[in-house]
């Protein structure tokens, strides 16, 4: 009589203490899976990233990612530079936007000497990505370039920069303003 008043009154208890063990359980597994998922797990894509990335595509074509990785550390994500600092803008720039030869043979061989741009002299040497950038890669850029911070110039194509890449083919050293404006 008095031990079964006991399993009586202990039943509700050992149910209470079930429950909170099997909660506690879920509960761990779950914050344990929401960690590893957000930090650990190399194979585990945030779905809100890889949307981003297909807006930023869309918005700003393949071009963008080459400028912001190798371009926008001089001219600036603005496309303004820095006048003076001796980095041209792209921004506005006619050389950028004009006859498509004259910014591939920049990008391919690189620019030097002294040249007027924003109200400043500007003499500073740009570097040749020929052997680091791809036609494509020149052709995806320049587009960019030319669509971007204001310009409007034509689409640069593949076939466009190889072109001039095999009419250059034996050009050793920067370009000079004056060696751009004749025409190629
Ligand atoms: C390390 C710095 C640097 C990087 C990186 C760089 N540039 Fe330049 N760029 C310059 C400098 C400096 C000049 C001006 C050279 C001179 O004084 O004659 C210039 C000039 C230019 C011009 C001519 C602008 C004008 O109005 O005459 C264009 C077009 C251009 N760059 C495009 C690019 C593109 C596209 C990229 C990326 C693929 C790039 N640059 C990467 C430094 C850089």
């Amino acid at each position: 009589m008095h031990g079964s008043r006991m399993r009586g009154n202990l039943r509700p208890l050992l149910l209470a203490l079930t429950f909170i063990v099997v909660a506690a359980t879920i509960t761990a597994c779950n914050i344990q899976g929401f960690f590893t998922k957000l930090g650990d797990d190399p194979t585990w894509v945030d779905p809100n990233a890889a949307t981003a990335t297909a807006a930023d595509a869309s918005a700003g074509g393949p071009g963008k990612a080459v400028y912001g990785k190798i371009c926008a550390s001089c001219h600036l994500g603005t496309g303004k530079g820095v006048p003076g600092n001796n980095i041209p803008p792209l921004a506005g720039s006619a050389f950028a936007q004009g006859d498509a030869s004259v910014p591939i043979r920049i990008v391919l061989h690189g620019f030097k000497g002294p040249i007027q741009r924003a109200g400043a002299t500007i003499n500073g040497q740009m570097a040749a990505w020929k052997d680091v950038l791809s036609d494509q890669e020149i052709a995806d850029v320049l587009t960019y370039v030319r669509s971007n911070f204001g310009n409007s110039g034509a689409a640069v194509t593949v076939d466009d920069v190889k072109a001039v890449r095999e009419k250059t083919a034996g050009r050793a050293g920067a370009f000079t303003e004056a060696e751009l404006q004749q025409p190629l």
